[in-house]
């Protein structure tokens, strides 16, 4: 699918990289001041959503693209070349644990993003702002030197073996998540020093608990406010949020749309924790120490 061609005359486009729920939802924000692109691997979801969209009135484009393929990135950022250039660039694509593999999940939930970065860098205009979508799980991993150093280079040929020995092993796909996640924090954290002199804007944002399709179906298993990995029903977790409940894709996406937004034209290269506090209940208790 590759109508984006069509439009690339006119005002600069926001970017949405992964349009399942979370995505989705973003685009519908972000598509009321800007033109959408939207990425996704999945070719039938994509066009649904996008179909969806021009539907309500939107002007929207669907790029198929996997992002775990430096050529596709690269054949998508050649596209955006083409056009006004990016405004905004919602990074959202992710799996969860049922992926199996560790490093399939590091690829996809971290590497990816650094691939889009490097292929639609030079297209973000002066005034664009990156929102790289993490999650609270990236406060899990312990406070290592040498897991920073690993994941701020995550094109390098040795970086899984690099990585797996700054953990200490090979974690599971579960667990790998949450170093992909704290990969995507310290990448909105390069992107900010390398983009701000050209007055782009980069901020990670971890969403706790929220009611979403994949929390439903890959949730992760967050400890306990006691240390522990006791298995608990979401809902009997979410009792540990100082809210006291889950977040809804709106509560994100509202907080998205304004970090994109002019009126936070001064933030950047920092993780904003959209959590009910959860985050703080963590460190209050001793769970984590980032
Ligand atoms: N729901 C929660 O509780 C929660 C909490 C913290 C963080 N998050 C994060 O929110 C984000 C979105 O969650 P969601 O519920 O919308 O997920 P989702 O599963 O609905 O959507 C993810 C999308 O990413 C796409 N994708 C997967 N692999 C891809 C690839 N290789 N290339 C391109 N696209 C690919 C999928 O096709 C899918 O459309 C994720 O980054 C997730 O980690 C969610």
């Amino acid at each position: 699918m590759t109508d984006t061609a069509s439009f690339l005359a006119g005002e600069p486009v926001a970017l949405v990289v992964g349009c399942g729920g979370l995505g989705s939802s973003i685009a519908r924000a972000l598509g009321r001041r800007h033109p959408l692109v939207l990425v996704d691997v999945d070719d039938a979801r994509l066009g649904e959503v996008v179909e969806g969209l021009n539907y309500e009135g939107y002007t929207v484009s669907g790029e198929t693209c996997d992002i775990t393929d430096a050529a596709q990135c690269h054949a998508l950022g050649k596209r955006l070349a083409g056009g006004p250039g990016v405004r905004a660039w919602a990074q959202v694509a992710a799996v969860g644990k049922s992926i199996g593999s560790w490093r399939k999940m590091v690829e996809i939930d971290f590497i990816g993003a650094r691939l889009i970065a490097d292929a639609i860098g030079r297209q973000m205009v002066p005034g664009g702002a990156a929102v790289l979508i993490s999650s609270l799980a990236s406060y899990l991993p312990p406070n290592k030197s040498e897991i920073d150093a690993a994941l701020r280079d995550p094109l390098h040929a040795d970086f899984f073996d690099r990585l797996a020995n700054a953990i200490g092993y090979e974690p599971d796909a579960e667990e790998a998540y949450n170093y992909a996640k704290l990969g995507i924090n310290r990448l909105a954290e390069q992107l900010a020093v390398e983009w701000g002199p050209r007055g782009v804007r980069a901020v990670s944002l971890s969403p706790g608990m929220i009611d979403s399709p994949m929390a439903r179906t890959e949730g992760a298993d967050l400890p306990s406010h006691d240390g522990t990995n006791a298995r608990k029903s979401r809902a009997d977790k979410a009792k540990e949020v100082p809210l006291g409940r889950q977040g809804s894709m709106l509560e994100i996406t509202n907080v998205v749309d304004f970090l994109i937004s002019d009126a936070a034209s001064f933030l950047s290269g920092i993780d904003i924790t959209v959590d009910g506090g959860h985050r703080a209940a963590w460190r209050g208790t001793g769970v984590i120490s980032r």
